[in-house]
């Protein structure tokens, strides 16, 4: 359906807000390239600059500097309507005065679209969003999800090389968002050549959806890679902790043995890579990685607390003043609180990172 396949460029661009002493900044120097055909999510905490990058290419902010470009177009000084874009926000954005139909030839209107376009493309919008029975009905006349449908019909019957989408699941109940991260993916598959930005908090969104997450703190770019690639070998704290369930561990990089590092009384074998001997560094580990009992690398210490989360027990283990976390499966008898437990994981499960990265980004 798309006319063109286009990628986003960030070019070191600078989004600040209000003037004089109450200046923020919501974007600082973002460098990103999201290519033809891609998904790239953007994942952060609330504040972190994500809606605001999304309206630095849709148009409705202007950068304080850098250029935004979609495709080989230098778009910073284009005004929305040029840029060939569709946009999706959390809250439907719906006119209720309009059918169905009239809101999703609403945008081909603006872009001046031939008037016999307009129904045929109408129809096929619709098709691809599940939505063609609907075409007669008033926004109040649709669930949430529904509704949700339709505003994605609309961006994507002005046929945009670039989808962007903030949040677009937020507000629909846990069981919905599931089916239609589920569609979301379908689509994609149909329109392979649209470069989609995803903004989300929803790490399992990223995950699911994106080729490449983009993790946001503080207005800054802090880390960008594939799902696998954050999930597995995480270069900062921050996205070690964002991006799944973190055990991170203050350690000491052994001067001896190659390979060690020490973390209170025990000595554990990790990948210590490049960082130097003596330095302080922080150990990553997964809790789904965390096994009970003995094994390569153990840690013993009390239960200090134990959640039953349906598929896996979650345990909280008081290392040496350290809180260590274990997702353990079929644990028939967990331990009582206080006991004294051993748990271990392997060598290779353990990613070294370097103490600092976090801050400095
Ligand atoms: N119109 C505005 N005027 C002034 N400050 C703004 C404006 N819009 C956003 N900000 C500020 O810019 C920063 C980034 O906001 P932004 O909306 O990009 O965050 P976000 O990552 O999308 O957060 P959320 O997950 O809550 O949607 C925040 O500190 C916010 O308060
Ligand atoms: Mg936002």
């Amino acid at each position: 359906m798309a006319e063109r396949s286009s990628g986003i460029r960030f070019d070191r661009v600078s989004v600040a807000y209000g003037g004089g002493g109450a200046r923020t900044v919501a974007l600082d120097s973002l460098d990103l390239t999201v290519e033809p055909g891609e998904v790239m999510a953007l994942l952060g905490p609330s504040g972190s600059g994500k809606t605001t990058a999304l309206r630095a290419v849709a148009g409705f902010v202007r950068p304080t500097s850098g250029r935004v470009l979609i495709g080989e177009r230098d778009v910073t000084d284009l005004p929305p309507h040029k840029r060939g874009i569709g946009m999706v926000v959390q809250q439907y954005a719906l006119f209720p005065h309009m059918r169905v139909e009239d809101n999703v030839a609403f945008g081909m209107k603006a872009q001046k679209v031939p008037k016999g376009e307009i129904p045929g493309r109408v129809a096929e919008a619709l098709e691809l969003t599940g939505m063609a029975a609907y075409a007669k009905r008033y926004p109040r006349e649709l669930s949430g999800g529904q509704q949700q449908r339709v505003a994605i019909a609309r961006a994507l019957a002005i046929r945009p090389g670039v989808l962007l989408l903030d949040e677009p699941l937020s507000a629909l109940d846990a069981q919905l968002r599931s089916g239609m991260l589920a569609e979301l993916a379908r689509l994609h598959r149909e329109l392979p050549d649209v470069s989609i930005l995803y903004v989300t908090h929803d790490q399992v969104e990223a995950l699911t959806l994106a080729d490449r997450i983009t993790v946001m703190d503080r207005a800054r770019l802090q880390d960008v890679g594939t799902p696998q690639d954050l999930y597995r070998r995480p270069r900062t704290e921050f996205t070690a902790s964002f991006v799944g369930n973190a055990n991170l561990l203050p350690v000491t990089v052994g001067s001896g043995e190659k390979g060690t590092v020490s973390f209170g009384q025990a000595e554990l074998k990790v990948p210590t890579q490049d960082v130097a001997a003596g330095a302080t560094a922080t150990l990553c580990v997964r809790p789904h990685l965390v096994g009970l009992g003995d094994g390569p690398n153990s840690l013993t210490g009390e239960v200090a607390e134990v959640q039953w989360r349906g598929s896996t027990h979650r345990l909280f283990v008081d290392v040496d003043g350290h809180r260590v976390k274990a997702d353990l499966r079929e644990l028939r008898e967990p331990p009582a609180l206080g006991e004294r437990v051993t748990v271990h994981f392997a060598p290779e499960d353990a990613v070294l990172l370097a103490a600092g990265v976090a801050e400095d980004g």
